[in-house]
């Protein structure tokens, strides 16, 4: 591994960053002497590297890690040291235990993996299954940020996914995953993730939604004004200033560019500083000069705080690149290099692949290992198809030293004191300050919503009006007990039916929770309680005004007693309706299938209900035990019924049972067999009960599925 062997720096004018980064050979280490300012843009020529500002690069593992910052714990730094003996090229990795472990008394976490795989179900081969990860082996250590870098499908997020615990269920893994030198699960709030999607409530602005994670995520001790100082300061890092008070948008409604989304991602991740980070394409949609600064913020946090950053990109330039300290590089699920990004270049050249005086290396390896499109390789002076030059590196990365490095420094790690890492408690805000952020924040992406919420509420009132003029003074002849029957079982069925509009949108925010919940920003509990909180208002709403249309308009029972017992059942069905699809959400994520599933339960509750079929012509198995029992839809109708029909009289001639008049319980109990042996409040207190039993349902469903996974 002759360094001579190198390209020779070519003196091209160019943008760097910092005075001391450049392409090529002699190219420094980020952050490598001298005080450098992030942001300083500056021309230079890249002859002008002095050597005193490079690193010392001894080929593997001699990468000086030379930081300027005085924030970095020094001991956590693992040191290298050149053996004398050994060829240029020949390094021995000396880490010194104590270090280690006092890197993982300060709470740094390491990571290591080895023989990592990763396989799905074949669909082409019924019964086999395909690799997507094979045998990697590797380590992230506190203070540095490894890159993985590798075309399009060659498993980084696959890879990243894996080290989070976050594989879907559909693949299986083996390999060893340690966490400081033990094989322990990330709890919550260990690592932060952001994913390669943005999810984020579209209707709040950058400086809401970044605000309220920070009241989330940090802890009481912190003032509500501190709190959203670090948030502003936060998104400022980000180069979000001029984006605070701008929406975050979504599919309806456009907001924020996807690179602005991508940064308030990072930052709402960023605030608690994790102890690890997983970041999957944070630059995805940033141009070079945005990506460099994000990184360079990301790099400079990992460095100050001693954190644990793994990243995976795409493109990056060659500025960006130079900020990471390690290089993972893949494809199609293979190993092509581990080690440190600023030894790669004399890996590949080692293998006849040198990177072109013009090109940057990160793209001369991207270039190297893509497979997708034909495309030829140049070996010195013969050609090679994409796929050979894989092979000719993947097998030379096996054998290489830098591999046997890396499994030496794995195993050193893993033999390290078996430290436990805590979960985030403690430093997070308190149950109650959650519930009460979370839901306002609820309540304002509600009423926010133009279209679920308030299209919802129009569609109530034409609907009540509807049945208003429909039923217009209802009177009280024999053919208005049908009459009132039928409206009011309109009401128990169809108005709160329509609480599943509502359903799309809790999709949305169980994906947001999904997010927040798998990074620690707070509980089920918390969840739950303020999405309970936060829908009354609105649920009230609906349930006095359209409510009142339907009832005054028909001519019910005038008092107002009876108005609010009607307005009461319709809050709590519809609180039941949403509790029923949130189970519905819980367990089928997706919402056209859940859309579906939830009508279909209800159609089916709507028909036993009692009045479709009389209960005593319910056929008894199934549909009478249990069902009829079970269907909140009979205690909704039994409650509206007995409110309604309870106090009135009707002529009796017609129903032929020889009597002049009949009083509203003998209706009750011979025209719609109902069950007259206990009040409408032990109804609304059933229902009630039964709102209680769907959102533990709830909260069980999504704590089993956590245990499960
Ligand atoms: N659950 C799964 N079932 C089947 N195939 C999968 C699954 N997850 C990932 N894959 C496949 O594994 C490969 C790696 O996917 P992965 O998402 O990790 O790629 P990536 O490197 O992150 O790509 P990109 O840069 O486009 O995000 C792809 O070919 C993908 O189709
Ligand atoms: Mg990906």
């Amino acid at each position: 591994m002759d360094p001579s062997a190198l390209p020779a720096p070519t003196n091209v004018l160019r943008w760097s960053p910092s005075p001391t980064q450049s392409p090529g050979p002699s190219r420094p280490p980020p952050f490598a002497g001298g005080h450098q300012r992030i942001g300083d843009l500056e021309m230079q020529s890249l002859s002008s590297d002095s050597p005193e500002g490079s690193s010392r690069r001894v080929f593997p593992f001699s990468f000086d890690h030379r930081h300027d910052d005085e924030h970095i714990r020094p001991e956590l730094r693992l040191r290298t040291e050149i053996l004398p003996t050994e060829a240029a090229g020949r390094t021995r990795l000396e880490n010194q235990a104590d270090s280690m472990s006092s890197g993982k008394s300060a709470g740094g976490v390491y990571l290591t993996w080895e023989d990592l795989w990763v396989t799905v179900p074949d669909r082409k081969e019924k019964g086999s299954s395909r690799p997507i990860l094979e045998g990697l082996t590797g380590f992230a250590e506190p203070g540095s940020v490894l890159a993985i870098m590798g075309p399009s499908g060659s498993g980084k997020s696959t890879l990243l996914d894996g080290l989070a615990g976050r594989l879907s269920s559909g693949t299986s893994h083996k390999g060893r995953i340690m966490v400081n030198g033990r094989q322990q699960r990330l709890s919550f709030g260990v690592s932060a993730y952001v994913t390669q999607d943005d999810t984020l409530m579209t209707t709040l602005t950058v400086r809401e939604a970044v605000n309220y994670s920070a009241q989330l995520q940090l802890p009481d001790s912190m003032s509500i004004s501190e709190k959203r100082e670090r948030a502003e300061a936060t998104i400022r890092e980000m180069g979000l200033q001029d984006a605070m008070d701008t929406r975050i948008g979504g599919w309806s409604s456009k907001g924020l560019s996807g690179g602005q989304k991508r940064r308030v991602s990072i930052c709402i991740e960023i605030l608690t500083h994790p102890k690890l980070l997983f970041l999957d394409e944070p630059t995805s949609g940033l141009d070079s000069a945005a990506s460099y600064h994000v990184m360079s913020r990301i790099v400079r946090l990992a460095q100050r705080n001693a954190r644990t950053v793994i990243a995976s990109i795409h493109q990056p330039s060659s500025e960006v690149f130079d900020l990471f300290h390690h290089l993972c590089l893949l494809s199609s699920g293979r190993t092509v290099y581990f080690g440190p990004t600023s030894m790669a270049e004399q890996f590949f050249a080692s293998n006849g692949l040198p990177c072109p005086s013009l090109r940057s290396p990160s793209e001369h390896y991207l270039r190297t290992i893509n497979q997708d499109f034909d495309q030829d390789i140049e070996q010195g002076s013969h050609r090679l198809s994409a796929k050979e030059a894989i092979d000719i590196l993947v097998k030379s990365y096996e054998v290489s030293h830098i591999s046997e490095e890396v499994r030496l420094q794995v195993s050193k790690i893993n033999d390290q004191s078996e430290i436990r890492i805590s979960e985030r408690r403690g430093g997070q805000a308190s149950f109650i300050t959650q519930s009460l952020v979370l839901t306002r924040r609820s309540f304002v992406n509600m009423y926010r919503n133009w279209g679920y919420y308030w299209l919802r509420f129009a569609i109530y009132i034409a609907l009540c009006l509807c049945v208003g003029t429909i039923f217009y003074d209802i009177g009280l002849t024999y053919g208005s007990i049908q009459a009132r029957g039928a409206m009011l079982m309109f009401v128990a069925t169809f108005l709160t039916f329509m609480a599943i509009g509502g359903f799309p949108s809790f999709v949305e925010d169980m994906k947001i929770f999904g997010r927040e919940r798998l990074n620690g920003h707070y509980g089920v509990g918390a969840f739950v309680i303020s999405n309970t909180l936060s829908s009354m208002p609105y649920l009230l709403l609906i349930s006095v005004i359209p409510g009142a249309i339907a009832y005054y308009l028909t001519g019910l029972q005038r008092s107002f007693e009876h108005f609010a017992y009607f307005a009461l059942l319709l809050f709590i069905c519809m609180m039941l309706v949403e509790s029923l699809m949130m189970n519905i959400a819980s367990i089928v994520p997706d919402f056209l299938m859940g859309i579906i599933t939830g009508a279909g339960i209800q159609g089916v509750m709507m028909l036993n209900g009692g009045f479709f079929r009389l209960p005593n012509d319910l056929p008894k198995p199934f549909w009478r035990y249990p069902m009829y029992y079970i269907a909140f839809h009979k205690y909704t109708n039994q409650g509206f019924y007995k409110n309604e029909f309870l106090g009135l009289t009707f002529p009796g001639e017609q129903a032929g049972a020889g009597v002049s008049t009949m009083t509203g319980e003998q209706v009750l109990r011979s025209f719609w067999e109902m069950e007259t042996g206990y009040s409408k409040w032990v109804d609304l207190a059933i229902l009630l009960g039964m709102v209680v039993v769907y959102r533990l349902m709830f909260f069980g469903v999504v704590k089993t599925k956590e245990k499960m996974k």
